[in-house]
């Protein structure tokens, strides 16, 4: 049975606050993520995150060695530039940046927008997720067409951002990128190796990601294979009251878990987005984090 504690409870680890985001990604868990890896065991071995996105729970862990997967390509091809050639990154984001704001903005955008549709790339995806609408890109499920409009902000200057690319390279020094599913990357974890799973697993997600139908019961077993081999994982869950309900649906095998933390994050990303002109004061919700340790 999950045993509920209130957040405070048994820290691990001592973790800072990292929230300079190098991508802006759907779902982020950037301003929390040191409340998340705060809960991780003392002296892991390697740090895996099967759910990369946007590796806000990476970047502000820094392991000594991590593995980061995620099933969208595009967005490893920007991992992997940044962990092989930082200064590829900086050009990539520099050579759009300038053309932007050389020429009409909306124009310069859905050039880039067209090339990435014509042929899916972190170049071109990188720029994007730092200037379209809300700084939420957005995929057509049939397809993966990106279909996000510009943004009405200005996308960081290249200095800022250099200087990002620079931070994360460090923070992500020991760590190897793969272009996987999530089982593949969690089967690579051994006795005391920490996972941390975040996957796409509202049906509003599966939408926003152009994933296909993500089976939350098949991660439910990855997870109690890797529990039987002594890793510890650690999963979020959306905390929202809507999908509050939905967790006491989900199949989670009996005794699969140790404990339930409710992390603090404030408003949701996800919900601000789609709830656009509303106010939102009385949104303030948490997510949920399920340990097997
Ligand atoms: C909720 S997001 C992770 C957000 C991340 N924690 C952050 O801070 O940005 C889920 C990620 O899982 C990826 N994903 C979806 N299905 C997957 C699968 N079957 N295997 C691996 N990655 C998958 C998506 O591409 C997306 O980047």
């Amino acid at each position: 049975m999950i045993q509920s504690l209130l957040f405070g409870d048994s820290i691990a680890c001592s973790v800072k606050p990292f929230k300079t985001q190098l991508l802006k990604w759907i779902g982020n868990k950037q301003r929390f993520a040191h409340e998340i890896a705060a809960y991780f065991p003392l002296n892991l071995g390697t740090y895996f995150e099967p759910f990369l996105g946007s590796g806000a729970v990476l970047g502000t862990l820094a392991p000594k060695r991590g593995v980061g997967g995620d099933g969208f390509k595009p967005l490893i091809e920007i991992w992997d530039a940044l962990s092989r050639s930082p200064g590829t990154v900086k050009q990539w984001y520099s050579e759009r940046y300038h053309s932007f704001k050389a020429g009409e903005k909306i124009q310069q955008f859905e050039k880039v927008k067209a090339a990435y549709n014509a042929g899916p790339n972190g170049a071109d995806l990188l720029f994007l997720c730092r200037s379209c609408y809300g700084g939420v890109v957005r995929f057509r499920q049939r397809d993966g067409y990106c279909s996000t409009p510009c943004g009405i902000h200005d996308p960081i200057h290249p200095d800022s951002f250099n200087d990002r690319v620079d931070q994360w390279h460090r923070r992500t020094s020991g760590t190897e990128f793969v272009h996987a599913n999530y089982d593949q990357t969690m089967q690579r974890a051994e006795r005391n190796d920490v996972v941390y799973c975040d996957p796409p697993y509202t049906h509003s997600q599966n939408i926003l990601y152009g994933a296909q139908a993500f089976s939350l019961k098949r991660l439910f077993n990855v997870i109690a294979e890797c529990k039987s081999r002594g890793v510890y994982v650690a999963l979020s869950i959306d905390g929202t009251k809507k999908t509050g309900t939905f967790l006491c649906k989900l199949p989670i095998p009996e005794g699969l878990f140790k404990r339930e933390i409710f992390v603090n994050c404030g408003r949701s990303m996800l919900r601000r987005f789609q709830m656009a002109g509303e106010s939102l004061e009385n949104e303030v919700v948490h997510d949920r984090l399920l340990l097997t340790y």
